[in-house]
């Protein structure tokens, strides 16, 4: 199993594939639900068999692939009834033209169709064609019938397209699909909430061509603004220089170099924030003198020295101004990592502090996993063992829920 922290898992998804160039990357998608822990049923049109065919995905997902309008299932159940009572997601991809005018239009004359009205678990559409077929009237006007009557739906991305032009129409990446297929699962319990999320490390020039930085990948923070967003909250993501995709396309990503660069980005967003969740590793000093020109290997000195002065503490300024905020730290240590914590925790005004060790081999800097504390300002500690940085976000994200709770509970009796 996939140890990514997923909603997908022991769900039954009926994948519907219709008959475009992206049928291929379908494979793909079942493979990962399936590691997921998903039960995947596939169904597909006629033109669908004209690119892919069902031994594929009957291999992939190990369940019979069903094409035949009047597939009969276990005995003398009509197929599309029997995947319908099963399912708890359906997810048409890629999404020609024709099924959304088809579906939209009520008609239902083969399986998948029949499938897609049948059901009363979500349905959601994936578009891929041409960009001109994508733009068309008739296709948005279907799409927003579809919409209309509640069914889901995602944005094909831009680039290179089969038919050899470039544009709007590309299938989005399995990433973004699965990610839109975990949101339909996951309860909106944020949704009121606007949440400030920094990530990443920042960098500090030496010279034009070398720099100060440290070993954050990014990904925890990343992980939190991405499960944030899917828990119905609004998100801005202040990050340093990653190697990361972005999380989601649904959020306000502002991309910075250096400390002060974070430092002035944040100082611009926190306002309308209602949380603020800082796991940037933001590095702690930076060239007094920051050369213009490339520094050269003058002369015999073995040695050069470097003048650093102190950058912004971002997260201790945050607690100078918070007010009512939640205001999130994280605490990366070496040693004596719980004192060190706490210390950082009064002093920099925080509601809870995420302690990791990072000195501890296989979770932290550039891993997907994390082990970690949460400690809140009353000193009550949550350990929470090695699981992968979405599952830690999420119970972080819960832990800042319980804060949103008892403030609820602490307003209520006031009035
Ligand atoms: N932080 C910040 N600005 C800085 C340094 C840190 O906003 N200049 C924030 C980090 O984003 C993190 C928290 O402060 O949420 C703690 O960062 P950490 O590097 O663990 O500790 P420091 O406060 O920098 O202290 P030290 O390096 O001495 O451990």
């Amino acid at each position: 199993m996939d140890k990514k922290f997923t909603m997908l898992k022991n769900k039954a998804i009926i994948i519907g594939i219709t008959g475009g160039i992206a049928a291929f990357k379908t494979a793909e998608l079942v493979r990962a639900l399936t590691k997921r822990g998903a039960s995947v049923h596939v169904v597909m049109t006629k033109n669908a068999m004209e690119f892919v065919t069902p031994l594929t995905f009957q291999t992939i997902s190990g369940n019979p692939v069903a094409h035949e309008m009047f597939q009969l299932f276990s005995g003398s159940k009509i197929g599309h009834i029997v995947l319908s009572d099963i399912a708890d997601q359906m997810v048409i991809v890629p999404a020609t033209a024709n099924i959304i005018g088809k579906i939209a239009n009520g008609i239902a004359d083969d399986f998948l169709t029949t499938m897609a009205m049948a059901t009363t678990v979500p349905v959601l559409f994936v578009p891929s064609m041409n960009t001109k077929m994508w733009e068309s009237k008739m296709v948005q006007a279907n799409l927003q019938k579809l919409k209309d009557a509640g069914y889901e739906s995602m944005e094909p991305g831009s680039g290179d397209l089969a038919c050899g032009t470039s544009g709007r129409g590309r299938l989005p990446t399995i990433e973004e699909i699965l990610e839109k297929m975990e949101d339909i699962f996951t309860d909106k319990d944020l949704v009121n909430e606007r949440i400030l999320v920094t990530a990443g490390p920042t960098m500090e020039f030496i010279d034009p061509v070398r720099c100060i930085t440290n070993r954050s990948s990014g990904k925890m923070g990343y992980a939190v603004a991405k499960i944030a967003r899917r828990r119905g909250a609004e998100v801005i993501l202040i990050t340093g220089k990653t190697y990361l995709p972005p999380p989601r396309t649904d959020m306000e990503i502002i991309e910075v170099t250096t400390a002060w660069e974070m430092r002035d980005a944040v100082m611009e967003h926190y306002k309308p924030c209602t949380i603020i969740i800082k796991a940037a590793a933001v590095a702690d000093f930076r060239c007094k003198n920051e050369n213009c020109q490339k520094i050269k290997k003058k002369g015999d000195s073995s040695s050069i020295s470097l003048e650093l002065e102190k950058n912004p503490d971002i997260l201790a300024e945050l607690g100078k101004v918070k007010e009512n905020r939640i205001l999130i730290g994280f605490a990366a240590e070496t040693e004596n990592v719980f004192d060190h914590a706490i210390e950082k925790l009064k002093k920099k005004h925080l509601d809870l502090i995420i302690a990791n060790n990072v000195a501890q081999s296989g979770i932290g800097f550039g891993s997907d996993n994390n082990e970690v504390t949460i400690i809140d300002k009353s000193g009550s500690m949550k350990h929470v063992p090695i699981l992968s940085k979405d599952e830690i976000a999420n119970i972080i994200l819960d832990s800042v829920k319980k804060v949103l709770k008892k403030r609820k509970v602490v307003e209520d009796d006031w009035y």
